[in-house]
């Protein structure tokens, strides 16, 4: 069937549902460049304030996953269910690291397809490139080999997975139309189905340092995700309100894994949110029958070493060191000056400015203000503390990795300016916020 693109969004515009057939035709023509620039941005202002109803919220986001391959791993004979979680993103949010091979221990496979940081949010392949060698584009079939053998494979958005909301978002990017739940909801639902999945899990943060600050907002999303999406999908709902973990910075992230993983130091926020959503793959698996069961996998599958082998085997079979484990220091860099955050009074940590805190991070160069930066994998901050924690000019807030003195001096300012201590202890913010299946 042909249609007039001009008609569709006049459609959108006025408030009138859309078929699945001018659905169809609108996303076809954004893949095939038939639709312009300027009619993407169109039909996303439009439906940015007609807004989709179920049907057509369903339509358009499998029309993404169609614009593009969908991986079939019917002829691998793996013998356990194909899983992902997807995260909406934070600062210090490396918890893709962790869950993929611990979803590997268990039984599970994890294709992980993920992207770069997006705004004041680190990304999981940002975190991968800070490893020398490894290879976040692989070949499809080393990919699919790397997922057979060792359980998991985390690499980055092919050319043909989802090409549609590749072209979509860009203008959405440059147009005001990102914050759409619908749109939102089928950008990244296109990219997870696309991987061929059986279970799916959405970590939707929401907090000072979340893309959802509200949480209405971050639980419409999750409602949308789990109602539009065609696989089994849970949405957890998480607390985004400080830094998770003990660092925020992609190469100290990467140490923050390897030591996590080997025991050596586990941060209970970012425990409780590994624990939580790897249980929860675990059950949309079938690898697990409850909950509570799935905890008990997960941490069998850290105390036996499984996970941390499993990691190290996928870091070496996508072209990365065989020793990394052994050696983080010979691979990942150093920044050159290293500085603790002291705190101007003591106290206890009452609130974070947890996006500021990612801004800091990307002032480093630890992250872009546009797609062609590039990236100083070295910089950040470790060390960091968490609300509730007490400190004093013997203890700091974290320490910065610059390099120069001049980058760390400006960095520990905005790091001052972002936390709020006070005298008495604080209300500890609840770490898993809500379920939504
Ligand atoms: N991440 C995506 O992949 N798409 C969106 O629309 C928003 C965040």
């Amino acid at each position: 069937m042909t249609f007039l693109n001009q008609e569709i969004i006049k459609n959108k515009r006025d408030g009138k549902v859309l078929s699945q057939a001018e659905i169809d035709f609108f996303i076809q023509g954004i893949t095939n460049n038939t639709v312009s620039e300027g009619q993407i941005a169109a039909f996303a202002m439009a439906t940015y304030f007609q807004d989709m109803n179920a049907q057509e919220r369903i339509d358009f986001t499998q029309s993404m996953v169609n614009s593009g391959d969908v991986m079939d791993w019917s002829d691998m004979d793996l013998d356990g269910p194909i899983l992902d979680k997807h995260s909406t993103g934070g600062v210090g949010d490396k918890i893709s690291l962790m869950l993929a091979p611990i979803i590997a221990a268990c039984g599970g496979y994890v294709p992980m397809i993920s992207g770069r940081g997006l705004g004041h949010t680190g990304g999981t392949l940002d975190k991968f490139d800070a490893i020398a060698g490894y290879d976040a584009t692989p070949s499809n079939a080393l990919f699919r080999q790397t997922v057979k053998h060792v359980g998991c494979a985390i690499i980055g958005q092919t050319a043909n997975l989802a090409p549609a909301d590749k072209r979509f978002y860009a203008t959405r990017d440059i147009t005001a139309t990102v914050d759409c739940i619908p749109l939102i909801t089928a950008s990244i639902l296109s990219k997870k189905l696309a991987e061929g999945l059986d279970g799916l899990v959405m970590d939707i943060k929401t907090g000072s340092g979340a893309f959802m600050k509200d949480r209405a907002q971050a639980q419409e999303l999750a409602r949308a995700i789990v109602d539009v999406s065609s696989v089994n999908t849970t949405a957890v709902i998480t607390d985004m309100s400080q830094v998770i973990g003990y660092t925020a910075g992609n190469a100290l992230e990467v140490y923050e894994t390897i030591e996590y993983l080997t025991l050596k130091k586990q941060e209970p926020v970012l425990h409780e949110l590994v624990l939580t959503l790897c249980a929860e793959m675990l059950v949309h698996g079938k690898l697990a029958d409850s909950l509570p069961q799935g905890i008990r996998l997960v941490n069998q599958a850290l105390s036996s070493g499984k996970a941390a082998e499993i990691f190290a085997k996928m870091i070496s079979a996508l072209g990365g060191p065989n020793d990394l484990m052994e050696k983080p220091d010979k691979f990942l860099t150093k920044a050159k000056v290293i500085m603790p955050v002291l705190p101007k009074q003591s106290g206890y940590i009452k609130q974070m400015d947890t996006r500021e805190i990612g801004m800091a991070v990307v002032e480093l160069g630890g992250g872009r203000r546009m797609a062609t930066d590039k990236i100083d994998y070295s910089v950040g901050f470790s060390q960091f503390c968490h609300i509730g924690d007490n400190v004093d000019k013997h203890k700091p807030i974290a320490y910065v990795h610059a390099n120069t003195q001049q980058q760390a001096d400006i960095a520990a300012q905005s790091l001052l300016d972002c936390i709020e201590i006070d005298s008495d202890t604080p209300h500890l913010p609840k770490v898993i916020i809500q379920r939504v299946s």
